[in-house]
């Protein structure tokens, strides 16, 4: 490709607006003659899921096999960034050598509930830790010559109806938390592509958000690549090209084309604009096309390296007794349909096809450990099995430890929906309570990817919590259950007492067509940690099987320094944390403790390391509304070193000089905000503005209302059809196997029907679907078959007008448009 203006210049304005949206499912247009070609998109954010066949976004169609490493909730119980990075560039070889040119990851949307049905594809629950691990990712997978895309930009933190929810959230929490973590990658990895969210942020749909796009994503923290729509994410072309959206995706066949064409003609649309979102995809076909020639991929080095990871990250969370790790030849019973066929992975677009899956039971055989027995323990789709549990007692009477795999069905971690519980399903409770009546030297394995409540299991003298593994997380499992590989992962989220004592409680998912974000700054650790709250397991927590100490804490300007020693047996693994909170009072309300420095330290027994946990411009800053940016308020800072978020480890005061002066040292502090829900007065003072309704109120159905509002349809018809498709979705759902791609339609808008379409439907058609929905069906059929046909001669001529040659358009900027 030449010079990326000379090209800009020689086309015309159609195949300009035609390359800001897909050709199909996966690939962005070619124009051979201007010497672009189309760019591969493929997911996903632990794995390349590249479909050759027939293709499909939800992970339901086969894909190309391809490593499945840990997924990202697994990954960053690691807290370690050089081994997200690794994982980052064995991402990007694998790409590289399917062809792909666009990797559609990290996700790293913020864990604001546990129930949150994406999480097992998010980091972490705190931006800093979420951000530091993605921008790893982006440096791995880019350093391979293929573009990252970390996702969802931004403050899309819940599945249900996630392409028309309304993130209502205040300035403040939405730059401290929801853009911390993206803002982190951007500055620090340079992404060629971010993709925007589903929702809608404070009013405008993220991919037509010029606040998020322009404002903050592009001028603030300089991106300089393409804004990649969600699949079906884009609503209005022309407004997304001005705020800053680059490329709509998948295919709305030329109809987005057709309409930016016409809003530059006719003048509403500056051609400067549009030439802007060009070059940005130009730039982007630039930098994957400088790539080197791939290498084949050693698909054996990158399962190793898939089980070192999943044995990092497994979090111990009990070792009474030291009962692990398990000597050589105990005898073990493997206990739990998972111990066989492993949950490994989370269901959706992030659907790896594994090059091979290692199970329990084969990890077991061939370690050196003795296999006593293996029994099922309970059904996977939850129904009750009194043979199964009996079946398990015996195999657990007879060996020396039972190791009883536990956790998630497929059908509780998927995207599109979330999650409705934290318990485990009753079948696996009873077989726990049983279990551990038969043999008490029972290790409780969870394989799930986020937080479950583990009450049957608390008398089990060991629970070690797998997270979603990938395809060698069993073998990584066993690594750590005889001690080849020290456990050091910790949680990178809370597990709370219960669902109940969670911060967005009662209010998550949001069923409304807002979602508030009332919990403001409280999220995650920030909620218990203000409230004081007990809570099951906290942040940053996780055993090993030595112990360490720390020491001499210091702290100046740059940066705070203390000594680790590893005071046990073993060579192992600790992660050192830094937590800051205002000392003495405060302009702006504050919480008690941030995380704003890690750093993951191994040590031989005895050995002591000096670690310096550097302060970066983030670590004492904080949003200030009304200058609409970020300040640093002089005064002192209370630093405090220890393993997890409510360990008291080390504290030194920190004295900073800031652009904001500090209160007088007798002022009162700021008021806090309430920890679990602000009340409406606060909430609107937080806004800034009222409150938008939470319901679009009665009337007409219109584009953007989800389309399982039809069952409040005035035509019959549309209600009738909405029963069919309800009872099929509950059918469905109530035998686990949840329909995701009717669950995306019924979640989706009606544009979506055009969108998504490839161009088989246009926006006129969808208009006519509306009509016959609304209650004139005869009408509005009638509009759809006259829509459909003119549609396809559009199509006919646009597909014709985007294929001239491109000389021939030089500088001109008038053509004839339907
Ligand atoms: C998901 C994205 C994914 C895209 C393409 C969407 O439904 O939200 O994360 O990358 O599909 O598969």
């Amino acid at each position: 490709m030449n010079d990326i203006a000379e090209t800009i210049a020689r086309l015309s304005i159609f195949q300009k607006a035609a390359l800001l949206s897909g050709a199909n499912t996966w690939q962005t247009r070619e124009i051979p003659d201007a010497g672009i070609p189309a760019l591969w998109m493929a997911d996903g954010p632990h794995g390349v899921r590249k479909q050759a066949g027939s293709a499909d976004h939800l992970g339901i169609n086969g894909s190309q096999p391809a490593t499945c490493f840990p997924t990202a909730a697994t990954i960053a119980n690691s807290w370690d960034v050089d081994l997200a990075e690794e994982i980052g560039r064995a991402l990007g070889r694998e790409a590289a050598e399917q062809e792909v040119d666009v990797l559609l990851g990290p996700g790293l949307n913020i864990k604001r509930s546990p129930l949150g049905g994406r999480n097992f594809e998010y980091f972490s629950e705190d931006p800093e830790l979420a951000g530091r691990l993605a921008a790893a990712y982006v440096r791995g997978i880019q350093g391979a010559g293929v573009a990252a895309s970390p996702k969802h930009f931004a403050v899309n933190s819940q599945e249900l109806r996630r392409m028309v929810s309304d993130s209502v959230v205040d300035d403040r929490t939405l730059h401290e938390i929801y853009l911390t973590a993206f803002e982190i990658v951007v500055r620090e990895s340079s992404p060629w592509t971010v993709m925007s969210s589903y929702n809608l942020v404070n009013g405008t749909y993220a991919h037509e958000n010029a606040e998020l796009l322009s404002d903050v994503l592009r001028a603030q923290w300089g991106f300089d690549g393409a804004v990649v729509s969600d699949w079906g994410g884009a609503d209005d072309a022309v407004r997304a090209v001005r705020a800053g959206g680059t490329i709509e995706m998948p295919s709305p066949g030329f109809g987005s084309a057709r309409e930016i064409e016409r809003a530059v003609l006719d003048g509403t649309l500056a051609e400067e604009l549009l030439d802007e979102r060009v070059a940005e995809v130009l730039t982007l076909v630039r930098r994957t096309r400088a790539r080197a020639e791939a290498h084949a991929v050693d698909a054996d080095a990158h399962d190793a390296l898939a089980r070192r990871a999943a044995a990092q990250s497994a979090v111990l969370l009990r070792n009474d007794d030291d009962i692990l790790p398990l000597a050589s030849a105990t005898r073990v019973a493997l206990i739990g349909d998972f111990a066989r066929n492993p949950r490994y992975q989370g269901a959706g677009s992030s659907l790896v096809n594994a090059t091979r899956v290692t199970s329990l039971v084969d990890a077991v055989d061939a370690s050196a450990l003795e296999l006593a027995a293996v029994a099922a323990g309970f059904r996977r789709d939850g129904s009750p099995d009194a043979g199964l549990l009996a079946e398990a007692e015996v195999a657990a009477r007879g060996a020396d430890v039972v190791l009883l795999s536990i956790g998630l069905p497929e059908s509780a971690e998927s995207e599109g929906i979330d999650r409705t519980t934290l318990a485990l399903p009753a079948n696996q409770r009873e077989l726990v309570s049983r279990v551990l009546a038969a043999n008490p030297r029972t290790v409780v394995i969870v394989s799930a990817g986020g937080v479950v409540e583990l009450a049957e299991a608390a008398d089990a003298p060991a629970v070690l919590h797998g997270y979603l593994g990938g395809q060698a997380g069993a073998a990584g499992i066993v690594d750590v259950l005889t001690g080849v590989v020290e456990p050091g992962g910790r949680l990178a989220e809370t597990v709370p007492v219960a669902l109940g004592a969670t911060p967005t409680a009662g209010r998550f998912p949001s069923t409304a067509r807002t979602a508030e974000y009332r919990e403001g700054l409280h999220v995650g650790y920030r909620a218990y940690d203000a409230a004081d709250a007990p809570v099951a397991f906290p942040f940053g927590y996780g055993l090993g099987y030595t112990s360490f100490a720390l020491s001499a804490l210091s702290t100046d300007r740059a940066g705070a320094t203390v000594t680790v020693t590893n005071t046990g047996p073993r060579r192992g693994a600790d992660v050192v944390q830094a937590y800051v909170g205002r000392s003495g009072p405060s302009r702006v309300a504050r919480l008690p403790r941030e995380l704003k420095a890690f750093a993951r330290v191994e040590l031989d027994p005895g050995e002591s390391r000096e670690v310096f946990l550097p302060w970066n411009d983030r670590t004492f800053r904080h949003y200030d509304v009304d200058a609409g940016g970020w300040r640093t308020e002089s005064g002192d800072f209370e630093v405090v070193v220890g393993r997890h978020s409510r360990d008291r480890g080390l504290s030194s005061i920190v004295r900073i000089e800031g652009d904001l002066d500090a209160p007088a040292a007798d002022a009162p502090d700021a008021p806090a905000t309430p920890v679990r829900a602000m009340d409406d007065d606060a909430f609107a003072a937080a806004l800034g503005r009222t409150i938008p309704p939470t319901s679009r109120g009665r009337g007409p159905l219109g584009i953007n209302d989800p389309i399982d509002d039809i069952r409040h349809a005035r035509s019959r018809v549309a209600r009738g059809v909405y029963r069919i498709v309800d009872r099929r979705r509950r059918r469905a759902e109530s035998a686990g196997r949840p329909d995701l791609n009717m669950l995306f339609m019924l979640n989706a808008p009606f544009r979506v029907l055009s969108k998504m379409s490839g161009g088989l439907a246009t926006s006129e058609l969808v208009d006519g679907v509306l009509v016959a929905v609304n209650g004139r069906t005869f009408r509005g059929l009638g509009a759809v078959v006259v829509a459909f046909v003119r549609g396809r001669r559009l199509e006919r001529d646009s597909r014709r007008r985007f294929a001239e040659p491109v000389h021939a358009h030089a500088r001109r900027t008038t053509e004839g448009v339907q």
